[in-house]
């Protein structure tokens, strides 16, 4: 399965400002002990846009994407989704801003076993008290292929499908920003495309912004735009990606 290229390949920072951003970092630093994870990193991703980060083992990639997401708080710097400060919310309002305006899909699914796919996918409006538009759910549930699956566990579900539910339950609160650690890692190549081209139809059907964490050049080709992490540092971006120029680039770094 090819990924095909995004009509709209512009750069994922604004020049005009951060009216058009969806999560903006400014001079963010995260370390942990003597150990810098996020190096005085600064970006902005354009609304709707979709943007891999890639980068080596420890080189920052989830970190990057905890603190862009507000999973975690950095140790300097500012981060804001749209124009809420992150850095100004308490710990509960932090976790309903994740909640509603954020959706997260992880490598292993964490899908919650004792709850069938309908349960697992509506959960996040369980948690915050709010009823499924039954017209979104709907288009939701057919989108990521599991209308006929809704009343089943997880364990019966294999692992593309346990992770398009993940993607369902990503997108059930129409969030604004959709973060993305390695989903693909555990997936054969055309599962794999499968869950990707969710994420990609995420940004250019219903205007999400989604940021994915990958270290597979052909799961990167999917997105606008790479980002390259190297010891905590922005170190290059790459427009227009295909799995041939993220490896070659990948190589050079
Ligand atoms: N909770 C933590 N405690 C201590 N060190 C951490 C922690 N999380 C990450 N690190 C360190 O920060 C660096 C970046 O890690 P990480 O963001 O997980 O990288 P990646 O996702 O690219 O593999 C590594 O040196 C890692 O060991
Ligand atoms: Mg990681």
């Amino acid at each position: 399965m090819t990924a095909p290229h995004a009509v709209s390949a512009t750069s994922a920072t604004d020049p005009s400002g951060h009216g058009g951003a969806a999560v903006t970092l400014e001079r963010v630093t995260k370390t942990y002990g003597r150990v810098t994870a996020l190096d005085n990193v600064s970006w902005a991703f354009r609304r709707g846009s979709f943007t891999a980060i890639m980068g080596a083992s420890g080189s920052g990639k989830s970190t990057f994407l905890h603190c862009a997401s507000g999973l975690d708080r950095p140790t300097s710097g500012t981060i804001r989704l749209g124009e809420t400060d992150l850095g100004k919310l308490k710990e509960t309002a932090l976790t309903e801003l994740r909640r509603d305006r954020v959706g997260f899909v992880f490598q292993g699914y964490n899908l919650v076993p004792s709850m069938d796919v309908q349960r697992n996918i509506t959960l996040p409006l369980t948690l915050g008290g709010r009823r499924a538009d039954s017209g979104w759910l709907t288009e939701i549930v057919h989108r990521v292929g599991m209308a006929d699956r809704l009343g089943t566990k997880p364990s019966q579900l294999s692992g593309g499908q346990q992770q398009r539910v993940a993607v369902a339950r990503a997108l059930v609160t129409r969030p604004e920003i959709v973060f993305a650690d390695e989903p693909t890692a555990a997936l054969d190549p055309r599962t794999a495309g499968h869950v990707l081209r969710l994420l990609r139809e995420a940004a250019d059907a219903t205007g999400q912004t989604v940021v994915l964490v990958t270290h597979d050049p052909t799961a990167a080709a999917w997105a606008d735009s790479v980002v390259f992490l190297s010891e905590g540092r922005i170190v290059d971006e790459l427009a227009r990606p295909t799995a041939a120029t993220v490896l070659n680039r990948w190589e050079t770094l």
